[in-house]
């Protein structure tokens, strides 16, 4: 069965690096997969992805023009995908939304449950994987990009915020999750990989 499965971490976990060597590996195994985004992942969410991390706004506009570009992507992108019987997976979701805006800029939890049952009521990821990295070891590896955008100059505080808030994410529904100590080396993250594919699998 086809699954739709999402990233998700600070700024700096490495999720990114590890998604390209997820995909591969889910390719070599034969499966037909779209590898996605957000923001971004449509025409019109790219062009709100450059005004979000690059304009400032007040946080309620922040979080409704995140999940205006989340339900271009859900309904031109991931949904059709799934139902082509492919694998879609999204580096970040709306687990980022409650993360950034509900935890690192304190928006109302409630109000962002409401914009994910509107924007998606019947569809969640099958597995998300989340790169869980102690704040100042992210922050270290984030020190050597020159061109941050406005999410990635924030303080650390804010992200021990985002922090949190994620792990209130998989406190709410702990079997979507799979918690990726992402501390590790590049080699011992691929390791936890390889048991999330015998999870996987054994489905
Ligand atoms: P990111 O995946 O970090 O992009 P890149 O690896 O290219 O830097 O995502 C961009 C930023 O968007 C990231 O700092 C988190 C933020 N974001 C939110 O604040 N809310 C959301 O709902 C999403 C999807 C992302």
């Amino acid at each position: 069965m086809n699954k739709f499965i999402t990233f998700e971490g600070v700024d700096g976990a490495g999720k990114s690096t590890h998604l390209v060597w997820f995909a591969d590996a889910l390719r070599a195994r034969g499966v037909e997969l779209l590898v996605t985004r957000e923001p971004g992942g449509t025409p019109l969410g790219e062009q709100l992805r450059e005004i979000l991390l690059h304009q400032t706004m007040s946080i309620g506009t922040e979080a409704m023009l995140m999940f205006a570009a989340r339900l271009e992507h859900v309904e031109q992108v991931i949904k059709p995908a799934l139902a082509a019987g492919k694998w879609v997976i999204s580096d970040r979701f709306s687990d980022a939304s409650f993360a950034y805006q509900g935890g690192g800029r304190g928006m109302d939890w409630q109000r962002l449950h409401q914009l994910e049952q509107w924007v998606h009521p019947d569809l969640q990821p099958d597995l998300t994987l989340f790169f869980d990295v102690p704040i100042e070891i992210a922050r270290a590896r984030l020190a050597n990009n020159s061109a941050l955008d406005r999410f990635e100059q924030e303080k650390g505080d804010f992200f021990e915020r985002v922090r949190a808030a994620y792990y209130r994410r998989v406190a709410e529904s702990p079997a979507r999750y799979a918690v990726i100590d992402a501390a590790q080396s590049i080699e011992n993250v691929q390791r936890q990989l390889l048991e999330v594919f015998k999870v996987i699998e054994g489905e």
